[in-house]
């Protein structure tokens, strides 16, 4: 018999429902640590590879049959449905995300209509494919928060400080709230595309959002992501809501309305739990840096984060953020194989 998805720990874990494992699974768990991810890339890029339900089936697929993991992700990027709405936008290798032409003003709002099912056909058809290949292996789908979005195309790429987008943000508030309500709409649709397609769960990537103090994430953020939140809130399909460096702001996000806050390596879970309140369970936190260190030294900080987890609502286990390119994934291996070996501490 499989179990129904609805049972899968990662899904009770995100309701703050008893496990009888701790559910993991690891951002960034497909791509180029793995040789069989590299292999048939070979050739193909990455927007292309994106559009190709066999592909992207297939490399969803590889870390949950190599790991044993509770959840696949699923493969695409945060820049996928503005590329699919016709954004000119690239991905570059070893780079990111480089746009054509940044947004700077209001005729550029024009360049951000409404996504539907339409625009992303192959989205549609590989959710449908994976659901059907995992059997009681939750998938979830993603998109990138729009304060993420914005950076990138307001920036043009990869940027560290953000002084553009602080810049449009502070200089012409009317502008930045109407292109983070653009943003909203796409990311919420596109967020809606994978889970009437059967995703189980979704994560909003807010990945650069730790760089804004509270007051301005409450003001010029906040009410943005909530609404792409609440884009999927009549679907059961519990929400995770992760950025980077985010310790001022994590109750601030868990208030945007998801189920999950990911945690970043910054904050210990407990004490990230204490600040979000206990209303929703966490995910993370182990540092990505920790991976390549010797096994017992690897494991010691695994039992660390499940200890800090198992005081908490409810723990997923996930990186503080993506995994690095050059892992081994034995490492990975081992942290999978350490988080389901665990039990917790009787309380
Ligand atoms: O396994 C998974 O987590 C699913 C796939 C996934 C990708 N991108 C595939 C990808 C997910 C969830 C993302 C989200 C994403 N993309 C985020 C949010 C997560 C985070 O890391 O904070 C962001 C900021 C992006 C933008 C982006 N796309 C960057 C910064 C890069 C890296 C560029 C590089 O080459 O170093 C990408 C490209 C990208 N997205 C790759 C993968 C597997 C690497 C491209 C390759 O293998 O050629």
């Amino acid at each position: 018999m499989t179990q129904p998805p609805s049972d899968a720990p990662l899904l009770r874990a995100c309701r703050r429902q008893p496990t009888d494992r701790v559910p993991v699974w690891f951002m960034r768990q497909a791509g180029r640590s793995l040789p069989e991810y590299r292999r048939v890339r070979e050739g193909i890029s990455m927007l292309d590879s994106c559009r190709r339900p066999d592909l992207v089936t297939e490399i969803t697929l590889q870390p949950v049959r190599r790991y044993g993991v509770d959840a696949a992700i699923f493969y695409s990027d945060i820049v996928v449905p503005l590329k699919a709405i016709g954004v000119d936008l690239d991905i570059v290798p070893g780079v990111g995300p480089v746009v054509a032409q940044p947004f700077a003003s209001a005729a550029d709002l024009d360049r951000l209509p409404d996504l539907t099912v339409d625009d992303v056909p192959y989205v549609d058809e590989a959710v449908r494919l994976l659901v059907a290949e995992l059997g009681d292996t939750p998938l979830i789908g993603f998109a990138g928060a729009p304060f993420t979005l914005a950076s990138y195309l307001v920036e043009g790429g990869p940027s560290k400080g953000h002084e553009r987008t602080k810049a449009l943000m502070h200089g012409d508030p009317q502008l930045w709230h109407a292109l983070l309500s653009r943003l909203a709409a796409i990311t919420g649709a596109f967020l809606r595309v994978q889970a009437q397609a059967g995703a189980s769960a979704v994560q909003l990537f807010d990945s650069w959002v730790g760089s804004l103090p509270l007051a301005d994430y409450l003001t010029h953020v906040q009410p943005h992501s909530a609404a792409a939140l609440a884009a999927v809130a009549d679907l059961d399909v519990p929400r995770i809501h992760f950025g980077v460096g985010t310790g001022e702001l994590l109750a601030a996000m868990g208030e945007a309305g998801a189920d999950v806050v990911g945690v970043d390596f910054r904050v210990p879970l407990d004490e990230a739990s204490r600040r979000i309140g206990p209303d929703r369970a966490v995910q993370g936190n182990l540092d990505p840096a920790l991976l390549s260190v010797p096994p017992e030294v690897l494991e010691r900080h695994v039992l660390r984060t499940l200890e800090a987890g198992s005081r908490t609502p409810g723990h997923v286990f996930n990186l503080g953020h993506g995994v690095p390119p050059g892992t081994d994934p034995a490492a990975l291996q081992r942290v999978v194989d350490v988080v389901h070996a665990w039990t917790p501490p009787a309380s």
